[in-house]
């Protein structure tokens, strides 16, 4: 399974985002937004006004995780923005294949993101309308937080669901990822993985993905 690196821009240096992207511009493969409300998550982040400025700036895939009450109102905006990759959180959108439909329908792959909390069955009906699904093995708000270890369980069991559905859907893990917690993720069956602090945290941002792939590498040999 190729394994994709996704950094977090939220352990990024907010004052300098475009100079921060080029730092992890030729290692990474995917760039990881993360939007807030300060109501779905305790904390404020960036809007689509922001993804919209930085687009010219990468290549890489922008890949947007709106941590935010009535996601639907706003797919339309970061579509316009340059998201190719949007998840929303399957606790805010009562309405989710049509929110998955719209994602789609605008070019982009579309994902559910689940808590650590939020029972795996809610994705049951969804799966099947999602290009991705993303994992939570933190309580979204904050970088830095701990890897919560029942993580790999819970991704082993959607890769389950995945697999007994013949269903191509990645799933993509966000929360505490480094070189350590890295390889039992991926050996679980997450093939896109965010890591903020992990690498933005770093001097050298390349060496810091690229020891989360071999990480990842050694295991899967
Ligand atoms: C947390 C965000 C994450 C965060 C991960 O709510 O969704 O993407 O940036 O940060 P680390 O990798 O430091 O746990
Ligand atoms: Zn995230």
């Amino acid at each position: 399974m190729t394994i994709r690196i996704a950094p977090s821009l939220l352990s990024a240096d907010f004052a300098k985002l475009a100079e921060e992207i080029a730092t992890v511009e030729a290692a990474a493969d995917v760039l990881h937004l993360d939007v807030m409300d300060g109501h779905f998550v305790p904390n404020l982040t960036i809007g689509p006004a922001i993804v919209k400025a930085l687009r010219p700036h990468s290549k890489l895939t922008f890949d947007c995780h709106l941590m935010i009450s009535e996601p639907q109102r706003y797919i339309e905006s970061f579509l316009e923005a340059g998201a190719e990759m949007i998840s929303i959180h399957v606790e805010t959108e009562p309405h989710l294949q049509r929110a998955l439909q719209l994602i789609r329908s605008g070019g982009a792959k579309a994902g559910v993101a689940v808590n650590p909390g939020t029972a795996i069955e809610s994705l049951s009906a969804a799966i099947d309308f999602c290009d991705f699904v993303l994992v939570m093995s933190v309580n979204p708000g904050f970088g830095g937080q701990k890897f919560i270890e029942p993580s790999v369980a819970r991704i082993r069991h959607i890769s389950q669901m995945i697999r007994e559905r013949g269903l191509s859907v990645d799933i993509e893990v966000d929360g505490g990822i480094d070189a350590k917690t890295a390889p039992a993720v991926a050996a679980a069956g997450a093939s896109i993985l965010v890591a903020g602090s992990a690498v933005f945290g770093q001097k050298d941002r390349a060496a810091a993905i690229e020891a989360i792939r071999t990480a990842v590498g050694v295991v899967q040999a």
